[in-house]
């Protein structure tokens, strides 16, 4: 069915002072000289060598030279969309967001979603994972809600993300494979990392195939914390439920659509919008009460877990509407600069090894990636909220602040924001008692990698659970080192005997070949083995 025309909000208008519509107007340079011949260069004669002094010529090809930016070090190929998050509640008990404080309140969104692996020009129906981000202009300031479309993550450490990308980003001597998951590195990698193994069954699953983005699951992966207004704290799992129910293509499909449209996924979500059949999905949450912390068989600060929903429901708390294409790629889809550390009083961290890591990586790459201390003030990533502090100068910027002061603490005024202020309503980080040694030790409630994958395999449909047979047989078939693809066989046997035997059949390995201990990598020295066991066979 076709929604109404898109609505205009608050970031749409925001966004407006900053559009150019040179359509039947003079061409002029950067300084508003108008230019009587683009076509020719300044020469001396008619056939002699083009001058120095042609300003024009210099202007054009030096903005030429410098008009593509780094693309992200991850997620680098992706498509998104302005639209709107529309609250079902006044959900003050639970947090005290603003932007859930009241049943029918808008926010204005712009949300990404991307590939991982593959490079910017990349197809967009590679076997990955997507990424699933949302920026909410809220009152409050800027609010990202950056996750993915699988629950769970590949480690446990933010320690280990640079060594996850290097293995899965093609081969650094030949740069292949472009966008797949497909060749020795990676899996060199997973055979080692028992704890990937819950989200390999994701990976290898029909979820990393999605029919479109508007078809996707998102999750915000970490938990999180939810403050209410009496100051009271729970944890939290984001979910988005796509409205169009959750769907993928085959294998077949995939490779079929990947040579035909690479855009596939793009031009989905370009169209549905430019026909008014607008994507929606529907925010949910599930509530941990801060005293059930540990009463699960997993840690909830571990993001190779999720949270069963039969244990703990999901309760939708607000919807998303797309409804607006951007304007111009690069200056919104291409310069936006999601940070998970982004936040708004109501919701705050937890101690996630993987989260907190995340909180560093953000804003260092987008220093290199956008240019700058500065970036913020780009019109897609500025704020709704007002935005007032004692930072200036840096490159490109573009604020002009008035009066002579910019320190804190401050008593003469000129410029520089009202400390009293600050009391009223400014962030607080949640108060969270924390004693131990400084020590580099995973915590032994992160230890079983397997139960989850298990639990995973098994509740597929018998044509699911074979699509990750043929999946992992034509991953790991691509794989040269044999020995790679007996520790994962190995591996998998931790997973279901089964799957390990179909996938080793297919890969022409004596089923009960098995390493002498898959397990028995990458972990300290001084570890336990009996912590690294299956809880189930
Ligand atoms: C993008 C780092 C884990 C979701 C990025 C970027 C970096 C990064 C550097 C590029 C950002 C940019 O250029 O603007 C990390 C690190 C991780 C991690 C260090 C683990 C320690 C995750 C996880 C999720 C996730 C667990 C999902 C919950 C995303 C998404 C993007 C992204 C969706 C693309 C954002 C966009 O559309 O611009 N990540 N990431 N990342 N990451 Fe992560």
């Amino acid at each position: 069915q076709k929604n109404e025309k898109p609505e205009t909000n608050q970031k749409l208008d925001d966004l407006y002072m900053n559009t150019e519509d040179g359509s039947g107007q003079a061409m002029t340079t950067n300084q508003g000289l108008k230019i009587n011949d683009d076509q020719n260069s300044l020469t001396a004669g008619e056939r002699g060598p083009t001058l120095m002094e042609d300003f024009h010529f210099r202007e054009k090809m030096t903005h030429f030279d410098h008009e593509r930016i780094p693309e992200r070090i991850v997620h680098a190929r992706g498509a998104g969309a302005h639209g709107y998050f529309e609250s079902y509640g006044d959900w003050s008990k639970i947090t005290k967001a603003g932007f859930l404080g009241e049943k029918g309140k808008r926010t204005p969104v712009f949300t990404r979603f991307s590939t991982v692996a593959g490079f910017k020009g990349s197809t967009d129906l590679a076997r990955d994972v997507r990424g699933f981000a949302v920026k909410f202009y809220t009152e409050e300031g800027n609010y990202d809600l950056v996750g993915n479309n699988m629950p769970v993550f590949f480690i446990q450490d933010a320690m280990k993300f640079p060594d996850l990308v290097h293995a899965v980003k093609p081969e650094q001597h030949n740069e292949i494979p472009q966008a797949a998951s497909a060749h020795d590195t990676f899996w060199d990698f997973i055979s080692l990392m028992p704890e990937s193994m819950h989200m390999i069954m994701w990976a290898m699953s029909d979820r990393a195939l999605p029919r479109s983005f508007s078809m996707m699951e998102g999750f915000g992966v970490h938990t999180f914390r939810f403050i209410n207004t009496e100051g009271k704290s729970s944890f939290v799992k984001f979910h988005w439920k796509p409205l169009a129910g959750t769907y993928s293509v085959t294998w077949d499909e995939a490779v079929k659509i990947s040579g035909q449209d690479p855009d596939f996924h793009r031009r989905d979500l370009w169209n549905a919008i430019d026909s008014g059949n607008f994507p929606e999905w529907e925010l949910g949450v599930q509530i941990v009460a801060e005293e059930d912390e540990h009463k699960f068989d997993f840690d909830l600060l571990d993001p190779t877990k999720l949270i069963p929903e039969e244990l703990v429901p999901v309760k939708l708390i607000g919807k998303m509407v797309l409804d607006a294409n951007p304007t111009n790629f690069f200056a919104e889809t291409e310069q936006i600069a999601f940070h998970p550390g982004h936040l708004v009083p109501g919701i705050d961290f937890s101690n996630d090894p993987l989260l907190q890591g995340r909180l560093f990586s953000y804003t260092d790459t987008q220093l290199s990636r956008l240019g700058g201390p500065n970036f913020n003030e780009i019109p897609i990533n500025r704020p709704i909220a007002p935005v007032h502090n004692n930072q200036r100068g840096g490159i490109m910027r573009q604020t002009i602040n008035v009066g002579h002061t910019s320190y804190h603490p401050n008593k003469i005024g000129g410029g520089c924001p009202f400390q009293a202020k600050m009391a009223e309503g400014g962030y607080v980080s949640h108060q969270e008692k924390i004693e131990g040694y400084k020590i580099r030790k995973r915590s032994k409630s992160f230890m079983d990698h397997f139960s989850q994958a298990t639990l995973f395999f098994e509740s597929q449909t018998p044509v699911e659970q074979d699509h990750i047979v043929e999946a992992l047989r034509f991953e790991l078939g691509k794989v040269k080192s044999e020995d790679i693809r007996e520790r994962m066989v190995g591996m998998l046997s931790y997973v279901n005997k089964d799957l390990a035997k179909k996938v080793a059949e297919g890969l022409g390995i004596d089923p009960n070949t098995k390493p002498e201990d898959p397990l028995n990598h990458s972990y300290p020295a001084d570890a336990d083995p009996k912590d690294y066991q299956p809880t189930q066979s």
